[in-house]
């Protein structure tokens, strides 16, 4: 069978569980060399453990693949450094970036507090930003071939009503990645945004499951279905092989078997003057025009979940 990224090399941040540890695993069957980055926390970002990182490591080896753990805790600027730095000496080169690393402080915007706003992002935001900074340095020199792939989320697209900071984290992780497709383009690099749905330990915290309350195991252990986190990876290989240079600065869906592609923002409807608005004339005209019709969000939360989501 081919191997779609045969000589490539790859970092996978956030690599020890869930999305990530189905994308290293995923790459690196598919011929990649992969640095497995987990810095090991909770999924409130606390603590730090080397043991996920090392057992998806094992994995790979054990399949046959290549790889190195990284314990970076990506949104330390010199961590991410280091990080992007094994992957060049140990490779000899960077093909591919996938910014996996998050985590959640769920809180209405009315009782969040600035630690949980810094905590969601830094992680996401300034985490990514990091390692995508000291790559982009490489692609730069390079000119040859990049792949970043960024982890957004529909929380992010739909603004989630319980994650105010995740919701922000994810929806500037848009704007990065647009940002990055536009600036290195002209360096073979392509950037594109993965929102995607699947059972994991940040899922678990969103969810009330009455199983799981009976049999005390979270229910991203026992998925096997549709929404495995592995389903995750086949399109995320797609993106970072030669056959999608020209997908770039997009945004897609991926959860369970289905592949989205979402649209840009685009133009709805657009009401013009001749000079500056005249105020009491704008309160005449909105109405029938560029707001007519239109609804505040009713603010429902879905049935058995808390309002929020990964
Ligand atoms: N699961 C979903 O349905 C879903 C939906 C939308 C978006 N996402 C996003 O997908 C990504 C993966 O989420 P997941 O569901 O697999 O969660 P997960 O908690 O299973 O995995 C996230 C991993 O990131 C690691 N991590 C966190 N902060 C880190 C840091 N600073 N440095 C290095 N590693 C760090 C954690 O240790 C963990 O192993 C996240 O960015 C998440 O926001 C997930």
């Amino acid at each position: 069978m081919a191997q779609h990224l045969e000589g490539k090399s790859a970092i996978v941040t956030g690599a020890g569980r869930g999305i990530g540890r189905g994308i290293a695993l995923a790459l690196a069957s598919q011929g990649a060399s992969v640095i497995v980055n987990d810095f090991g926390g909770t999924v409130e970002g606390e603590g730090r453990d080397q043991s996920p990182a090392q057992q998806v490591v094992d994995e790979i080896r054990a399949a046959g693949g290549t790889a190195e753990a990284n314990y970076a805790d990506v949104a330390e600027h010199r961590e991410a450094e280091d990080l992007v730095r094994q992957a060049l000496d140990t490779y000899g080169k960077l093909d591919i970036l996938c910014n996996v690393a998050g985590i959640l402080r769920e809180r209405m915007i009315f009782n969040m507090t600035e630690q949980e706003w810094d905590a969601v992002i830094r992680v996401h935001l300034k985490g990514t930003y990091n390692t995508t900074h000291f790559a982009s340095i490489h692609w730069r020199q390079r000119r040859e071939f990049g792949r970043l792939i960024n982890f957004s989320s529909s929380a992010g697209i739909r603004g989630s009503a319980g994650q105010p900071n995740y919701a922000a984290a994810k929806a500037g992780l848009i704007g990065f990645t647009k940002s990055c497709a536009n600036a290195l383009a002209r360096y073979n690099v392509t950037s594109n945004a993965i929102a995607p749905g699947a059972a994991t330990r940040m899922t678990d915290r969103g969810l009330v499951s009455q199983d799981a309350t009976r049999s005390g195991a979270p229910p991203s252990e026992a998925e096997t279905g549709p929404r495995d986190p592995a389903n995750v990876a086949p399109v995320v290989v797609y993106l970072c092989s030669d056959a999608a240079s020209n997908v770039s600065g997009r945004v897609i869906g991926a959860s369970g078997y289905q592949i989205t592609l979402y649209s840009d923002i685009v133009m709805e409807r657009q009401i013009f003057s001749d000079g500056p608005w005249d105020i009491d004339r704008l309160f005449e005209l909105a109405p029938e025009t560029i707001f007519e019709g239109l609804q505040p969000p009713s603010g429902d939360r879905p049935s058995g979940a808390r309002s929020s989501e990964a």
